[in-house]
């Protein structure tokens, strides 16, 4: 495996790069604007293709590096389904796998230090956001943190792991780098504690002053979707409403971008053909099969995902495809999300 831990000085935050081979797709964890050039020349230094970025928790403290990296790579962004953000391509829930090629994260819901925080884990380790920092705990005192949901967190959901488990924090301001379930349980001092109400008395009196860069960051970090102007552009945009009014007619091949999992816990609109995102390259050059069906003789193909970031960003790739753009590609404002709010029909798959 490919395993990068990058440091971003000022806010003391760590970024995770993961892979499993060389040339092959990564991941990347808590990125930090500032430094997306230096991911971006890492990238192509190990010969990666960076594929989904994801962000443990909105953050206070640093913008995400999440909407730039999308920008420059198309890659898949990543939060958890509680995150209060305007546009992800993908949200995941309690439990729920987040893959890539060779590599997979289950999510784990841990609640407390905001309401949208996730812990993800891999077999040896978790990388815990700032649900649990190396000898600490991250505060509790905005975004919808709570003290007891964070005492409940920690101790249902990460200190039940195995002991050996590496622990990768979304912050250190002393300089560690990494620690094990074991050895927070025995020395975090914030976890000496008898009850939650213990807990939850050290965590309400700590008194500190918000981030410094707190109000700029999470108005950003929440509003990170793709332009709205660009994603809703006419030319190759289609809303849900103008989708409902045609579909009777079938006047266009609906192309389904999401991944197995999101279509088999949401089914798909009926009749849609199955073109996965990571697999775009394929489909749409010469030879694929979206490049066929979109023949000057066929339908012309409508995309959607979950939430339409995925297919707007097809939509572009689309038409500069090797081989020749496509031509008559569109693409669903707001996704299947949209299109099951509206009341559409779906179908299971
Ligand atoms: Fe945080």
């Amino acid at each position: 495996m490919i395993f990068r831990q990058l440091f971003h000085q000022e806010t003391g935050t760590y970024t995770y790069l993961l892979a499993s081979r060389k040339g092959g797709e990564a991941l990347l964890i808590d990125g930090v604007l500032d430094r997306a050039d230096r991911y971006m020349q890492l990238l192509q230094q190990l010969e990666l293709k960076l594929v989904k970025v994801l962000d443990t928790h909105v953050h206070a403290d640093h913008i995400t590096a999440m909407g730039e990296l999308r920008d420059r790579t198309e890659c898949v962004t990543v939060m958890g389904v509680q995150a209060p953000i305007d546009v992800v391509s993908m949200r995941v829930d309690d439990g729920e796998m987040v893959t890539i090629e060779g590599i997979q994260l289950q999510a784990l819901y841990t609640p407390g230090h905001t309401i949208d925080s996730y812990c993800y884990r891999m077999a040896d380790r978790v990388f815990t956001g700032d649900t649990l920092l190396i000898r600490s705990t991250g505060r509790t005192d905005f975004q919808g943190g709570n003290s007891l949901a964070a005492h409940k967190s920690i101790f249902t959901k990460l200190l039940t792991l195995p002991g050996d488990m590496l622990v990768y924090p979304g912050h250190d301001y002393k300089g560690d780098t990494v620690s094990t379930i074991a050895e927070e349980k025995a020395f975090n001092p914030r976890l000496q504690v008898a009850s939650a109400g213990e807990y939850a008395h050290i965590m309400d009196n700590l008194n500190l002053a918000n981030p410094k860069m707190m109000d700029v960051a999470v108005p950003t970090n929440i509003a990170m979707g793709l332009g709205q102007s660009d994603a809703e552009n006419p030319n190759w945009a289609l809303t849900v409403g103008q989708l409902m009014a045609l579909q009777e007619s079938s006047e266009f091949a609906l192309v389904d971008l999401r991944e197995e999992s999101e279509r088999a816990a949401n089914g798909q609109i009926p009749g849609s053909v199955h073109a996965p995102y990571n697999r775009l390259e394929n489909f749409i050059g010469a030879g694929g099969l979206l490049h066929g069906m979109a023949g000057a003789s066929a339908k012309p193909l409508l995309y959607y995902c979950t939430y339409g970031e995925r297919s707007a960003m097809a939509v572009q790739a689309s038409q500069r495809a090797q081989g020749g753009g496509l031509e008559n590609v569109s693409h669903l404002v707001g996704g299947i999300a949209a299109w099951i709010e509206a009341g559409g029909p779906v179908e299971k798959v």
